[in-house]
């Protein structure tokens, strides 16, 4: 069984949920207080062992290429102002890890942007973090939550979580194979954003993947499904018939950054857990 080592980050959608900032700002960067969102995925992906990364994005996205390159004007204007610790800020995450990153220049959906990535991964399984679904994961992060799941079953693996009935119809949700129980279970089958009364569960896929490279075979083929895209749900419904997948519920919190709700949630959240800000947010909020 080959190990995870990859990561797939996809990041080209237009964000239409988070517009007007998303006309010329990605939604990916989107700042949790002073950190754009897609740098908490990539260091999510980092802690969980991850050693390449791909990003992919589109041609009006440069804006997070720069975010993840060594910015040298302004590392030695740092320097020479002796700003230690601004400048061990931006150097840390280009030395730890390589960034590479691909386009996809049409945005037919989330399968198709993840076909972008089959020549980086070279026939490996991969990890795949959705560039606006932030998690902070109950004692280990939500990747490695799903690595373990991976190790264990040699399998593909999909990130859940319980959300309400009326919400089903915004995610893929999942049906687990009958008398299958706990938090990580097999799959009969998937439906991207179904209507209320045919989900088969509120077992909602939260935007953390571990997928076998088999899924790129159905992907060349998939045609467009809900909302007229190419749906990685429905290629993994195919994949189904050839492989066993399995459902992990994620132990933690999540955060939808694209959605405006999420992004206030997450900018409270971690503004309270952050020694230098908690007095700061809980002022702010008594206030209200
Ligand atoms: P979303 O469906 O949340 O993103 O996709 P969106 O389409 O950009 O946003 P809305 O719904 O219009 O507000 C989840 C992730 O997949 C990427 C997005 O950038 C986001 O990080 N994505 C989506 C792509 O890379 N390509 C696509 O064609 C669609």
């Amino acid at each position: 069984m080959k190990p995870i080592r990859k990561a797939v980050i996809p990041a080209a959608g237009f964000g239409t949920r988070f517009l007007p900032f998303t006309k010329a700002v990605p939604k990916e960067m989107l700042p949790i207080v002073d950190t754009p969102t897609i740098e908490y995925i990539v260091r999510e992906a980092l802690e969980s062992g991850i050693e390449e990364i791909l990003i992919i994005i589109n041609s009006e996205k440069e804006c997070i290429k720069t975010h993840f390159s060594h910015n040298l004007i302004l590392e030695k204007f740092l320097e020479s102002k002796n700003k230690t610790l601004e400048l061990e800020t931006i150097r840390e995450l280009p030395k730890k890890i390589h960034v590479e990153f691909a386009y996809q220049e049409e945005q037919l959906g989330l399968g198709h942007a993840v076909l972008c990535a089959e020549s980086f991964i070279k026939g490996e399984p991969f990890a795949l973090l959705l560039g606006d679904d932030l998690y902070v994961g109950k004692d280990i992060p939500a990747t490695q939550q799903l690595i373990e799941a991976y190790n264990e079953t040699g399998a593909s693996i999909l990130g859940t979580l319980e959300v309400p009935r009326e919400d089903v119809s915004k995610y893929g949700i999942c049906k687990p194979c009958t008398n299958e129980m706990g938090t990580l279970v097999r799959l009969e089958s998937v439906v991207e954003k179904p209507k209320i009364e045919e989900a088969p569960s509120r077992l909602a896929i939260g935007g953390r993947y571990i997928l076998t490279p088999a899924i790129f075979d159905f992907l060349k083929t998939q045609t467009k499904g809900a909302g007229g895209e190419i749906q990685l749900t429905d290629s993994i419904l195919r994949l189904m018939s050839k492989e066993s997948i399995y459902a992990l519920s994620i132990q933690g919190r999540r955060y939808d950054i694209g959605s405006k709700k999420g992004f206030l949630e997450a900018t409270i959240d971690f503004s309270l857990s952050r020694k230098d800000l908690s007095e700061v947010m809980k002022e702010i909020l008594n206030q209200h």
